[in-house]
């Protein structure tokens, strides 16, 4: 694989600032957030009096903690554009989430922050290996999703030639990739999986292509899984992080030359891990659900915002800025079997170590009297016909997930290509007990 580890120099100045330099930055900058939200946000003025506290107890970082929680229901309490702190005409662009429940959530970005969005996104690829001058292939999707937008503005900001091909279109993608010869792509894991399998169906070596590195996010995936990608095509993989409410994708990035969880953007985004139960602070290196504030946001500042998502904080390694583990899964995902709350990453490590299989996978979950029970949907490979054979790999994957997880689950293994491909974010549990 490519040495894409970046040369002195190559850096901003506070990538590497002290940890000092970085807290007198998040306190003047923090304190400026807070008090923008409370002059310019009904919602937050209220919240803040309803706590008793105001933006000048801020006296330090930690007195954050002071303050309260924003939840998504906020913002969909505010929907449309109720958490603006700008005039709307201020606003230069919008975004939503996909709002497959409720009413969508929508987020605000001025000029400049979406000037601020590109240097961050910029950030995150030049720590992926990304270099100006390099072919940027951006197949996540554009429109109100943030991770086609978001990717391709950081990518010009480095100064890359961009290739905005969205998302689907398979075919299409494989063949542009042959075409355009990319060094960079940037799509969820479970796309990049969809687009591995075009390659074997048409009979292209992925070991051949010219991808140097793929830049993977916007859902949960685990370090089994970039081993199989970097096996598969011969290249780095490293992971993205961001959610709408906060930015968009470049709020967290792993650096190449170690791809041990990623730096968080410390300078725009304030992290907290919290009990997820209590509310309570948590001190880094505790599992918890993470947190976050906007230090520099002007269209929707966020104070607090629970991501849901369940991870640890890390001290810095490759930037002086502290790291996040890679995400376990949201808070909404877990599922609980007998007593034994569980992931889907977590299956997905155990399938990624039986041969025969493929890394495509689904969980369902059905009722059977007062029990709830799994089944885990996975496909044979290609090479892997005979019942006898496939028998034998779900055995296997069961015996893994009973000796590592401590659950029992049914494995139902089909031909290749039965399960449905994401073309974005993949849909990993389907629950089909019957509602309460
Ligand atoms: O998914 C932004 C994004 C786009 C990130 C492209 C990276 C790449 P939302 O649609 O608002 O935004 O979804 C945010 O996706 O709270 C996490 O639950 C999940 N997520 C995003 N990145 C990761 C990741 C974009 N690297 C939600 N690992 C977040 C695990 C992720 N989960």
């Amino acid at each position: 694989m490519f040495d894409l580890a970046p040369k002195p120099g190559d850096l901003d100045p506070i990538e590497t600032a002290s940890r000092d330099e970085i807290a007198a930055l998040q306190l003047d900058r923090l304190r400026w957030s807070l008090r923008h939200a409370y002059e310019n946000v009904a919602h937050y003025r209220k919240s803040f009096d309803e706590a008793g506290v105001h933006p000048d107890d801020l006296k330090t970082l930690a007195d954050l903690g002071r303050f309260p929680f924003t939840h998504k229901q906020t913002l969909r309490d505010n929907y449309p554009f109720g958490m603006y702190a700008v005039p709307r005409e201020q606003v230069a662009r919008v975004h939503a989430s996909s709002g497959t429940t409720g009413k969508p959530t929508v987020v605000g970005y001025t000029r400049n922050d979406i000037k601020t969005w590109a240097t961050v996104m910029a950030r995150s690829l030049r720590a992926a290996g990304a270099r100006p001058g390099m072919i940027c292939h951006v197949a996540y999707g554009y429109g109100l999703f943030t991770g086609g937008l978001g990717a391709h503005y950081g990518a010009e900001e480095l100064g890359m030639t961009v290739v905005p091909i969205s998302g689907g279109m398979t075919e299409r993608q494989v063949s542009l990739i042959e075409d355009f010869r990319p060094d960079v792509i940037m799509v969820t894991p479970s796309y990049m999986l969809a687009i591995l399998d075009e390659y074997r169906a048409r009979g292209i070596d992925p070991r051949e292509t010219s991808l140097k590195v793929g830049v993977f996010g916007a859902e949960p995936w685990t370090n089994a899984m970039r081993q199989e990608i970097e096996t598969a095509f011969d290249m780095h993989a490293v992971d993205i992080y961001g959610l709408s409410e906060v930015m968009g994708p470049g709020v967290a990035n792993e650096c190449v030359e170690t791809k041990d969880g990623l730096h968080i953007w410390e300078d725009h985004f304030y992290p907290e891990i919290i009990d997820p139960v209590t509310g309570e602070v948590l001190p880094d290196g505790e599992m918890g659900e993470l947190v976050f504030t906007s230090l520099t946001k002007e269209a929707m500042p966020v104070i607090r915002y629970r991501t849901r998502d369940l991870t640890r904080l890390l001290p810095g390694t490759a930037r002086s800025m502290r790291r996040m583990e890679k995400v376990t899964g949201r808070s909404d995902d877990m599922m609980i079997l007998r007593g034994v709350n569980v992931f889907p990453t977590q299956i997905e490590e155990q399938l990624l170590r039986v041969e025969g299989l493929a890394p495509h996978y689904q969980v369902e979950l059905t009722r059977s009297g007062r029990m709830d029970e799994m089944t885990v949907h996975v496909e044979a490979l290609p090479t892997h016909a005979d019942d006898a054979q496939r028998a034998a790999s779900a055995a296997e994957l069961r015996t893994h997930i009973k000796n590592v997880i401590g659950i029992s689950t049914r494995i139902a293994v089909s031909d290749p290509g039965v399960l449905e491909r994401s073309m974005g974010k993949a849909k990993r549990v389907i629950d089909n007990r019957p509602k309460a």
